[in-house]
């Protein structure tokens, strides 16, 4: 028989037991996405690393990986955006500051960012890609003397799926980083630039062996935006991609976000080109 007394100091340290997680602003960026920041409970700070996700639950309508948003230079709270797509995120859409959410994580690796210090980096973000990179750009403008220089290009189908708009214009008006956005449709209102996100990549200026280019999108987004910075001679191994796979636990255990016996939960979700191009094609299936 267990012992009552060890399954109980068990469950307190469990990676499966979630920490709650108390929603302290809550607003919705488009029609589809919402913005939760988060604080968690009896402990101030996450701990992440800017390309990790959380499992965020919900009682009684199940767990789903999100990416953390925020930088870890962000103390006492951390941001979660989230696309209402079914069951448990349109559950998390009912929910609004003051209400609580379940919290296991971090997990995953992170953007090798001991590798990309001091190179210059060139982000580039397809529709809701622009979330886990908010962790990152984040962080790089508060240690914006770490990096070399910085370009973002953002691109998304129509401006009103534009996530982010009061930052990314922050963004543009800085003199200490480059940002380029453009949409596939636009609409009367918007001067930006029209047409998909690779058309934007020839006209930018890159040192090849000096940069990390860095990737997150639909699969369809990314596979030619790397065509696109190979083109540029930036090396495979400093070419970052994140993936999104199916996932359960986040722990290395179930086998739900396995591509050719490697577990993306834990080896990913970011991945460098040179790791990616020797899976046979599986993992392009999703991606965020
Ligand atoms: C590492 C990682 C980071 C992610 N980050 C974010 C994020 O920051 N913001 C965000 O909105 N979403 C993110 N996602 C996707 C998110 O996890 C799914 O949208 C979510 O699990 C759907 O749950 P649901 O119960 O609402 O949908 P369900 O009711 O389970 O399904 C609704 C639809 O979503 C699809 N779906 C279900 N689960 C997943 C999944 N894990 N991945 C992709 N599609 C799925 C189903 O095929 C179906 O079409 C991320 C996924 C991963 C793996
Ligand atoms: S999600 Fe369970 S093994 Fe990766």
């Amino acid at each position: 028989m267990i012992d009552r007394e060890i399954l109980l100091e068990h469950m307190k340290t469990s990676p499966y037991k979630p920490m709650k997680g108390k929603i302290i602003e809550a607003v919705m960026l488009t029609e589809k996405e919402k913005f939760f920041r988060i604080e968690l409970e009896g402990k101030t700070n996450l701990a992440h690393e800017p390309g990790q996700f959380v499992m965020v639950s919900i009682f009684g309508f199940g767990e789903a990986p999100i990416s953390i948003c925020s930088s870890p230079t962000d103390k006492g709270f951390f941001d979660l955006t989230v696309r209402n797509v079914g069951t448990l995120t349109n559950a998390l859409h009912q929910l609004g500051q003051g209400d609580t959410v379940g919290i296991r994580g971090p997990f995953g690796t992170g953007f090798p960012l001991d590798n990309m210090f001091g190179y210059d980096l060139v982000i580039v973000a397809g529709g809701l890609g622009i979330v886990p990179l908010r962790s990152l750009i984040r962080y790089i403008m508060h240690n914006r003397n770490d990096f070399g220089e910085v370009q973002i290009l953002l691109g998304c189908r129509t401006p009103k799926e534009l996530l982010f708009k009061e930052e990314t214009h922050d963004w543009q008006r800085r003199a200490e980083i480059k940002f380029n956005c453009t949409v596939d449709k636009a609409d009367p209102e918007w001067t930006g630039n029209v047409g998909l996100i690779t058309t934007l990549i020839p006209g930018v200026d890159i040192n090849p062996t000096r940069t990390y280019g860095v990737v997150v999108g639909p699969p369809i987004m990314y596979k030619f935006v790397i065509t696109k910075l190979i083109e540029k001679n930036i090396p495979d191994h400093q070419i970052i991609v994140s993936l999104e796979r199916r996932m359960k636990c986040g722990l290395g255990k179930c086998g739900h976000c396995q591509i050719e016996g490697m577990y993306v939960c834990q080896s990913g979700p970011v991945f460098n080109y040179s790791q990616l191009k020797n899976f046979k094609g599986e993992c392009h299936e999703k991606a965020i």
